[in-house]
């Protein structure tokens, strides 16, 4: 479709999610844990996540008002991520999404809990808003806990901390990227799939792209820590060797680290293929490309 559709289309699902969010979590005034819950997650951001739900229902013949409470509820959960994963205990940067951190903006113990009350609410909205029947919106329940949880996200969290300053093998660094970031990218696509009520074949092919896009969007955000500026990015660069984060740039190199992303865009793409679509979903294809050319 070309990366200006792509971009636009992208835009479009941006909007819809975000209209969404605004009326589940209305302004409260005079409830500071709201307002910085509000703040993180309307800031802006890519919206890859909640895209990639949106998409995937929709080109396995869904429709969107079945996906999206699914959709707004993977962006709070990474909007949570991202304000607990900045706090001083954690990567302790002070900038995300080009605005100062939640933790700058509101204090700590306020961001704790607005990334507390972001996670919770994001199940909550699943329970109350979702319109699919109720064994399938119990079984993304699952999925999504499993996904974001000790054995999950969490999980790779714990990881990047443990790695840090050390010398590990590049099989910990991959299950560190592939639960931390792929892990909530796998559950958006495989959401997006429960939601449009499509089988296990494809569905476990869907989970094999998001796989390969999440371990190369991994890939090029520790580039864009190296590469880019804090304009660009909206976030501080040199984050990762400063906190002497174990990645794939700090083991193999800038270029090598690009040729790596760059084969595990190719495995998702025929993950895609095999799917069968080619016709149905180009937009997915130039979300993979996306990823490896993106500047921010
Ligand atoms: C940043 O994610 C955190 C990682 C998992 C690397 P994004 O780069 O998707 O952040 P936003 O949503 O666009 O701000
Ligand atoms: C963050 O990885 C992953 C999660 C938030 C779960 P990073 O620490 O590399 O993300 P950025 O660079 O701060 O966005
Ligand atoms: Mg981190
Ligand atoms: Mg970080
Ligand atoms: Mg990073």
């Amino acid at each position: 479709m070309g990366m200006e559709s792509f971009k636009q289309r992208l835009s479009e699902y941006a909007v819809l999610t975000e209209n969404t969010l605004q009326q589940y979590l209305p302004e409260e005034t005079e409830d500071v844990v709201t307002e910085a819950m509000r703040y993180s997650l309307l800031a802006g951001g890519k919206r890859l996540r909640c895209a990639l739900a949106l998409e995937f229902c929709l080109a396995l013949g869904g429709n969107k008002e079945d996906v999206l409470p699914f959709a707004c509820a993977l962006e709070m959960v990474h909007a949570y991520s991202l304000i607990h994963d900045d706090l001083p205990c954690m990567d302790d940067d002070d900038m995300r999404r080009g605005k100062p951190s939640c933790h700058i903006a509101f204090g700590e113990a306020n961001a704790l809990l607005a990334g507390d009350g972001l996670l919770t609410k994001a199940f909550e909205v699943m329970v109350q808003q979702s319109k699919i029947p109720p064994e399938r919106t119990v079984l993304a329940i699952g999925v999504l806990a499993q996904a974001i949880g000790h054995h999950g996200m969490i999980g790779g969290q714990r990881m990047d901390l443990q790695n840090e300053g050390k010398e590990v093998g590049i099989e910990v660094i991959e299950q560190t990227n592939r639960l931390k970031t792929g892990a909530l990218i796998i559950a958006a696509a495989q959401l997006g799939c429960i939601a449009a009520g499509a089988d296990n074949k494809m569905t476990e092919l869907a989970k094999k792209y998001a796989e390969q896009i999440g371990l190369a969007f991994q890939i090029t955000d520790d580039i864009l820590d190296c590469t880019s500026s804090a304009e660009v990015l909206g976030k501080p660069i040199g984050s990762d060797a400063e906190n002497h984060k174990t990645t794939y740039v700090s083991v193999y190199g800038l270029e090598k680290a690009m040729s790596i992303a760059a084969e595990e865009i190719q495995k998702a793409k025929d993950a895609l293929n095999q799917m069968g679509m080619q016709e149905r979903s180009p937009f997915l294809y130039d979300m993979a490309d996306y990823i490896l050319s993106r500047k921010n």
